[in-house]
């Protein structure tokens, strides 16, 4: 808690930045397990939107846990102050009029209710990568979920770590018998409702 703050109103604000962008800027939260696609669907679909003008950044697990986050681990506590963070950060790229993709397990609900409500719901898109646990084992594309079922990782999403699964999200993104285009093509289409 920090006391004694006081907060400053700068004359460029949130409204103007978009004006300036030509668009509204919304938190697209790419949620599911590990290896379910999000950073490759975050990625084609920032690609779409940087083609269509738009200001866009993507926040990734891999990445920021290897930086702003390398003090976290994967036990339940650190992976809500992950999210926490992220749901601070991803406010500051609201406020700053720029599309954000933020592609993170956040495994849950509580933690995802907290970012909706730190971004506030109407800027915020949940996208429910809905891999299954056996695809996304077949597919181990990082060798996690070896390690994870012979011990040598421990909390390991699904494995030895729960997922919430989201009770309503905005969009369900089902990879297993959908192609990645079909897929990243359907939320371009929700996109466009929203931006206009
Ligand atoms: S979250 O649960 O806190 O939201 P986050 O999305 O930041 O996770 O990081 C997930 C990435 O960390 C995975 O894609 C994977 O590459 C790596 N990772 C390493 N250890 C684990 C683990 N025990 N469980 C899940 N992912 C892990």
């Amino acid at each position: 808690m920090s006391l004694h703050t006081v907060k400053h109103e700068y004359k460029i604000n949130k409204n103007r930045r978009e004006l300036l962008h030509g668009h509204k800027s919304y938190l697209l939260l790419f949620t599911g397990l590990s290896g379910s696609g999000k950073s490759t669907l975050a990625n084609l679909v920032e690609i779409d939107l940087h083609e269509m003008g738009l200001s866009t950044y993507i926040l990734d697990g891999d990445n920021i846990r290897n930086g702003i986050n390398k003090d976290l681990n994967f036990d339940p506590e650190d992976r809500s102050e992950n999210i926490r963070r992220i749901a601070e950060i991803s406010n500051l790229m609201l406020n700053a009029g720029v599309i954000t993709l933020a592609a993170f397990i956040s495994p849950y609900l509580k933690d995802r209710e907290y970012i909706k409500q730190i971004v506030g719901k109407d800027n915020f898109i949940e996208i429910f990568v809905n891999t299954s646990l056996e695809e996304c084992e077949r597919r181990d594309v990082k060798g996690l979920y070896k390690k994870a079922r012979t011990g040598e990782i421990k909390n390991m999403t699904g494995i030895s770590s729960t997922y919430e699964i989201p009770i309503d999200p905005d969009l369900e993104i089902i990879t297993d018998d959908k192609t990645i285009n079909e897929n990243v093509k359907s939320i371009i289409k929700f996109l466009k409702t929203k931006l206009k």
